[in-house]
């Protein structure tokens, strides 16, 4: 064979791809072949479908142990997937269940850029798993724990300052079964998303991430049946749903470790920019930007989700409906920002890379919308380049790291640039 293309590849199947990399005595093509398997594997961790990825890490680590170019390629591709372990002891499935969840447990982040979707989910469970214990505990009518909030919101926040492409990617999981939970999750990393994007780093951005997480927190006085009613609610029960931005506010204000901005949060977030929303008669004020930004993030993520009583709608309907003409629901600078920061990377969108270079997309990636292949069009210093240079972002460098990678889609208008004329 004498090249494999990358569109090729992807069609093959699995079984193909192993059989290939057992094969191959060229160390260049074998871990071309690798990468396709990660690629594959971390696709369908991003999916949800554990088991078809756990097949192809379980044949990966079969072929690790020997020293050709396709062991090596294996164990390169292993250390990729953030099973370190399995790739130097080849163990068995079952032990490799356990290297798995340990992989993100021993604190030790990987870097993310097309490498720790595994890392990214392991967080992104643990994380449920603290907001279902923060709920109880405040249901229970005990103080949530502040710092087991803030250990998560810490992980989370230093995943989406590498690399949150994959944690964003993952809010998108459509469950409904424990929806409260993956709910406060999503919209904690939808909110630090739009504030990263705004540059807020460093402390404040954990604050907003776990004044996002607490939003609902008020929610837990709600009488269940209101809470999970499938149909339209009374006007009484309506009125018995509202109280919960100021319960939250109270449960936030005695909580002591909480920044002062999550009860500000919680008591804000179902105001919408004329005042109007709830609770009601509140006189003038001016809405802190967190809430604008969980805002927007908590009815994406409500839209989007599966719910008992509906599927989640698709993204360019939630688009439609948030940004209906005259909707004073959310502040539209910032929603015209998180509509281009969700909507990936389509052909001619203007994005920036995290070398702070300026590009266009040129075409997309047939699996991998995070990682489209881009023209650069300007340095980080904002310069216009004389030859625009094309790169391929899901290409990495030998066992590097993607060396270029998409952060973010920006809006032409604000940075001046006519992105279609460099197509
Ligand atoms: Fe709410």
């Amino acid at each position: 064979m004498a090249t494999i293309e990358h569109a090729n590849v992807r069609n093959l199947s699995v079984g193909l791809l192993l059989d290939l990399l057992s094969l191959e005595r060229d160390a260049a093509r074998a871990s071309s072949v690798a990468r396709e398997l990660v690629a594959l594997a971390e696709s369908q961790l991003v999916a949800g479908a554990d088991e078809e990825a756990r097949e192809i890490i379980q044949a990966l680590s079969a072929r690790a142990s020997d020293n050709s170019p396709g062991g090596r390629a294996c164990r390169a591709a292993l250390e990729r997937l953030g099973a370190p372990d399995v790739a130097k002891a080849g163990r068995s499935e079952a032990k490799f269940g356990a290297t798995l969840r340990l992989a993100g447990r021993d604190g030790q982040v990987r870097p993310l850029i097309g490498s720790g979707i595994a890392a990214a989910r392991q967080a992104y469970s643990e994380a449920v798993g603290t907001a279902e214990a923060l709920w109880n505990a405040a249901r229970a009518g005990q103080q949530p724990n502040p710092d087991a909030a803030y250990a998560v919101i810490d992980t989370l926040a230093r995943l989406i300052s590498e690399d949150g492409t994959s944690l964003v990617a993952l809010t998108a999981l459509k469950q409904y079964d424990n929806y409260t939970f993956t709910h406060m999750v999503n919209v904690s990393v939808l909110a630090m998303t739009q504030a990263r994007s705004l540059n807020v780093g460093g402390p404040l951005l954990r604050e907003f991430g776990l004044a996002a997480l607490m939003h609902d927190i008020g929610k837990v006085h709600t009488p269940v049946e209101v809470l999970h009613k499938p149909d339209k609610l009374t006007k009484e029960e309506f009125d018995i749903m509202k109280r919960h931005v100021v319960d939250g506010a109270h449960i936030l204000r005695q909580t002591p470790g909480m920044p002062a901005l999550a009860p500000i949060v919680a008591f804000e977030h179902h105001l919408k920019q004329d005042l109007s929303g709830y609770p009601e008669n509140i006189g003038s004020r001016t809405l802190n930007l967190c809430t604008m930004i969980v805002s927007i993030a908590d009815v994406f993520d409500a839209l989007r989700s599966n719910r008992p009583y509906r599927q989640g709608l698709a993204t360019s309907r939630i688009r439609a409906i948030m940004s209906e003409q005259g909707n004073p629901q959310f502040n539209q600078v910032l929603l015209r920002r998180f509509v281009s920061l969700m909507g990936l990377f389509p052909i001619g969108a203007l994005v920036r890379l995290n070398t702070g270079e300026l590009a266009v997309v040129t075409a997309e990636h047939p699996s991998d919308p995070f990682h489209p292949k881009v023209k650069v069009i300007a340095s980080a210093a904002g310069e216009l380049v004389e030859v625009p240079l094309m790169v391929n972002t899901w290409e990495r460098e030998g066992q590097a790291e993607h060396p270029r990678a998409v952060v973010e889609a920006l809006d032409p208008e604000e940075v001046g640039l006519d992105p279609l004329k460099y197509l």
